[in-house]
């Protein structure tokens, strides 16, 4: 039977997104205020995580092609990660993962027979490009950044992106998944959350920890009107 579960999938989700995107490393990219070594380093990182998660997609067309069929050969991320540190001349070979990427790379490999989860994790970098759409606007006029030179993982799928996003949750709607599958789904989105505000801690920290940390400047309302204060209520691009 068809699911709501995108919709479970954002809504339950608000709290973990906010604090994402004031994180440091994310707040400095929306803001602008990232210098440029901090930035490649950021994809350098990326290069790690998004090169185990596109194997890892592999194994779930192979597990689980209901949900395969709506991963496309253009939502594998390490190529637009590896044509962006080409662009910006970082020498991909001699990359050495943090503790946070370390943690990413080992969640993965850890739920490797477990398709629904994973497919949480891909829902999350793949709707993360809508507000990455944003913050490549941004890094292109603070960078002198021509075309999408520079930051192809970030917007990827240019004016597709809204089209393509909301195409790929009526997939999912459409399907006919069980309550364990969606829970499974929903723990990798919830986790891809984590892992990513964590990207910017070496001590891992806890949903429940960051959840009582920012419980008194989490404010729903405000999130659902405009998101980080640097996109105004209403705007799309
Ligand atoms: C850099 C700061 C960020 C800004 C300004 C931002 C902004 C946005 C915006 C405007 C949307 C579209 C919301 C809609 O369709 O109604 C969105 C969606 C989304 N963002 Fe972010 N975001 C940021 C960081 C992040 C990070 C770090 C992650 C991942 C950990 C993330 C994951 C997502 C996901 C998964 C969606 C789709 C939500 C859904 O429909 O389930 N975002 N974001």
């Amino acid at each position: 039977m068809p699911t709501e579960l995108t919709a479970r999938l954002k809504n339950d989700n608000w709290d973990l997104h906010q604090i994402a995107e004031r994180g440091p490393t994310p707040g400095a990219l929306i803001k602008g205020t990232m210098p440029k070594p901090g930035y490649s380093d950021s994809l350098a990182q990326g290069l790690l995580i998004h090169r185990a998660l596109d194997h890892a997609t592999q194994g779930i067309k192979d597990k689980r092609p209901d949900l395969g069929a709506l991963i496309k050969p253009d939502q594998a991320f390490a190529p637009y990660l590896e044509a962006d540190l080409d662009f910006l001349g970082v020498d991909t070979a001699g990359i050495t993962a943090t503790p946070g990427t370390q943690r990413f790379i080992d969640a993965i490999g850890a739920r490797a027979d477990d398709p629904c989860y994973l497919f949480g994790l891909h829902y999350v970098r793949l709707g993360a490009c809508n507000g990455n759409r944003f913050v490549a606007r941004k890094l292109r006029s603070v960078y002198g950044f021509s075309d999408n030179q520079g930051t192809m993982f970030l917007d990827p799928f240019g004016e597709k992106q809204r089209s393509e996003w909301n195409a790929f949750k009526n997939g999912i709607d459409a399907l006919d998944l069980s309550q364990d599958d969606q829970d499974r789904i929903f723990a990798g989105t919830r986790d891809a959350y984590l892992l990513t505000i964590n990207l910017d801690h070496d001590e891992f920290q806890s949903a429940e920890a960051l959840l009582a940390a920012n419980a008194k400047t989490l404010d729903k309302d405000a999130f659902e009107q405009g998101h980080s204060v640097h996109v105004a209520p209403g705007e799309t691009l």
